[in-house]
């Protein structure tokens, strides 16, 4: 039978024979996948892992800083690249779901040449891929059963980094991830965290996305995680987020009209992401969360709950 520990042990010497001395780069995200796959690679080749963890400026609220120092505690060989203006004029009105993926995808890959003194001399570019994000990618390419968005974090690479691909994690689901990190002693916060999309809050504003945009949609999301925190429910959520809609819509605060912006609180329950529910979340937690962000956050004047479920809605709005 599989066992963490196993797995760690196997892998760990599989990579060992694999890697040898090589130097072996890998871009941190802030998210279990690639944390673990970095703490597998780091127990096996220690100093020859080399990794990058970039602002991509659409990160949840303080999560570069409060990570990176995260990564540091954790004995990494980190270094963390604030690449957001690059991102955000990458971004600059494009509206197109998959365009924003690919902009993305096409603005790490330059932050990454640009690391060019880290990435010198690397024989291997390292990934925390796991097995759902294999079977997606392979159906977004045309399979069967014809999946729908483009994981940026798959395949793809450009020409002229010529690495070889090392992708530890590539036969686990989430929770096995989470379980093998637990057995090599990862902070359990961090390894209790919500799956978060590598395009980040580019896909949760629907639409062209701004720089204030994003602000807003981070001081949402904040107080609705936190929140969740708060309530002991965060752990009871696969996933949960704030989606900014394109859509303003009439309200009225002390005795002036309004015409602000909507968001959508999404949360579901899933084991894998492939399907997911709905979370019947507490009418008292959601009446709280709606008047917190409608009082505290300028530029919102309404919030509503997405009570779909996965299929035929996704997870995320784009
Ligand atoms: P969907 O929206 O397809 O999402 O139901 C399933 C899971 O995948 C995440 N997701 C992404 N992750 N790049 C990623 O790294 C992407 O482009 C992307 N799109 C969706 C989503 O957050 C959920 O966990």
């Amino acid at each position: 039978t599989w066992t963490p520990d196993a797995f760690v042990e196997t892998t760990v010497k599989e990579l060992k024979r694999k890697i040898g001395q090589d130097k072996v780069i890998l871009g941190l995200s802030g998210g279990v996948d690639s944390t673990v796959a970095a703490i597998l690679l780091h127990k096996a080749i220690g100093k020859h892992l080399h990794c990058i963890f970039v602002n991509n400026g659409l990160l949840r609220k303080n999560e570069f800083e409060d990570v990176l120092h995260q990564y540091k505690d954790m004995g990494l060989n980190v270094k963390g690249v604030d690449a957001s203006a690059r991102f955000l004029d990458a971004l600059a009105g494009v509206s197109d779901p998959e365009k924003k993926r690919k902009a993305i995808g096409n603005a790490f890959i330059e932050v990454f040449d640009g690391e060019s003194h880290l990435v010198e001399d690397a024989k291997w570019l390292a990934q925390g891929t796991i097995y759902p994000d294999v079977i997606e990618s392979v159906s977004a390419t045309g399979g069967p059963s014809a999946t729908i968005k483009s994981h940026h974090n798959v395949g793809g690479l450009p020409d002229f980094m010529k690495l070889n691909v090392v992708e530890p994690l590539r036969m686990l689901f989430k929770d096995e991830v989470r379980r093998v990190g637990a057995s090599m002693g990862v902070d359990k916060t961090l390894l209790g965290r919500h799956p978060f999309p590598g395009p980040g809050l580019a896909i949760r504003i629907l639409g062209d996305i701004t720089p204030e945009k994003v602000a807003i949609l981070q001081e949402v999301d904040a107080i609705f995680i936190n929140g969740l925190k708060e309530w002991g429910l965060y752990d009871k959520v696969w996933q949960a987020g704030a989606i900014l809609l394109p859509v303003n819509s009439v309200g009225v605060m002390g005795d002036e009209r309004t015409y602000e912006k909507c968001v959508a609180l999404r949360a579901v329950e899933s084991t894998d992401g492939m399907t997911a529910d709905w979370v019947n979340l507490p009418y008292e937690f959601l009446q709280k969360t709606s008047n917190d962000i409608i009082n505290k956050v300028r530029g919102v004047n309404r919030v509503v709950y997405d009570i779909s479920s996965k299929p035929p809605a996704t997870i995320e709005w784009e």
